[in-house]
């Protein structure tokens, strides 16, 4: 991968904030490509959902706290990180640029924030793991145990920090925009981490068909004594990913994992279930300190960080706008929108009169209607 440098970057004023990045992103990318991004499931009611909730947390700031200028640094799964986001695990990163995977997770490693690879990553994790990132490996559980074994092996030898067992997946929601675009990867975008052919189907475009995801490959009756098996296996920090209802976020602490994601997959899946930032609340009450809560779908500013950390959340995932930076400039691209993000809430935590991230959980929010 070339080494990046800003002239990756068109040849515009800089962005100021990540939408910025999004209408870069759309001049560049085919229109296939830019709905497979953006687009949710069904009538994308819950993607639309996810940033009116958030846009109704209003966060009351406290007055004359003696802060200048915050420390970001946060601990996620005990580790210290250089602010409370990671990066959400996203299929297929090639397709955006050819830095792809690299490219977004060396951007993640010099910001210092959790890089989360996909399964369906189109680099093998080997390579992802070089670029010197922390790594979190994201599970899609495949339906042959022998594979899920296989692919685990490789996790541990790479030096992954943590697993995020994905579980709001049990079959792929049903994405419109792709199935009018009869959506199909490109022959030189692959699962790379799946034995040869497992996403053949991907390749093969019909119309009315979206030929994502490879759907012979996942098990879809995965239960909670699946993640105790896996618990039993794996001496990783484990989190599961795609948890709305607290019921859940208690199954989830009773197998012993170390962290939930409050996610709807950023309104990719079951349409019509609500803002993941609306059963925040819920499921920090439910699982107390037992274990630590994340939130994504729906983050774009250093604002919305706020609102989650304020909400109970340890911290976030951002998932879109990060494709889209990669998209308008490879690894700079990147780099950029997590610097901006990184400034965003230094600014939001010294305006709200908290010192650091953690004293962002003390602060009163309302719901505004
Ligand atoms: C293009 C795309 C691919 C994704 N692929 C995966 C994936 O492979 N595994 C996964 O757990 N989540 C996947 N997600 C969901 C994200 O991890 C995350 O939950 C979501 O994007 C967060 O919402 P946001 O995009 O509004 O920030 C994907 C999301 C997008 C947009």
């Amino acid at each position: 991968m070339a080494e990046p440098t800003v002239t990756d970057l068109p040849a515009q004023a800089p962005p100021v904030c990540l939408a910025d990045f999004a209408e870069r992103a759309r001049a560049v990318l085919p229109p296939d490509v830019w709905d497979y991004v953006a687009g949710g499931s069904g009538a994308e009611v819950t993607l639309a959902a996810n940033r009116a909730a958030l846009d109704r947390v209003a966060v009351v700031p406290r007055a004359l706290r003696g802060v200048e200028t915050p420390d970001l640094g946060a601990r996620l799964l005990g580790r210290p990180y250089a602010m409370p986001v990671a990066v959400a695990p996203m299929a297929y990163q090639r397709l955006l640029h050819p830095d792809g995977e690299c490219g977004l997770a060396a951007a993640a490693g010099a910001a210092g924030v959790p890089y989360l690879a996909s399964t369906l990553g189109s680099t093998p994790i080997e390579e992802v793991a070089a670029t010197g990132a922390e790594i979190w490996f994201q599970l899609y559980w495949l339906r042959e145990k022998a594979l899920v074994r296989d692919l685990l092996a490789r996790v541990r030898e790479a030096g992954c920090r943590a697993l995020v067992v994905t579980v709001d997946v049990p079959v792929l929601g049903r994405r419109f925009r792709d199935l009018r675009n009869a959506f199909r990867l490109p022959s030189e975008v692959t699962a790379v981490n799946l034995p040869n052919g497992r996403d053949d189907l991907a390749h093969s475009g019909t119309p009315g068909v979206s030929a994502v995801p490879a759907g012979a490959t996942f098990a879809p009756a995965l239960g909670w004594d699946d993640l105790a098996w896996l618990r039993e296996r794996v001496d990783l920090p484990l989190v599961v990913k795609g948890v709305l209802d607290p019921r859940d976020a208690q199954e989830a602490v009773r197998v012993g994992a170390d962290a939930v994601v409050v996610s709807n997959h950023g309104g990719r899946q079951l349409d019509g279930a609500p803002a993941s930032v609306r059963m925040l609340p819920e499921v920090v009450d439910a699982v107390g300190d037992r274990c630590q809560v994340l939130l994504d779908s729906g983050i774009r500013s250093g604002t919305d960080v706020l609102r989650a950390l304020a909400l109970g959340a340890g911290g976030v995932l951002v998932g879109r706008p990060l494709l889209w930076a990669l998209a308008a400039g490879g690894r700079a691209g990147a780099a950029s929108a997590l610097d901006l993000l990184a400034g965003e809430l230094r600014d939001a935590l010294a305006l709200a009169g908290c010192p650091d991230p953690a004293a962002a959980g003390a602060l009163r929010t309302l719901r505004v209607d």
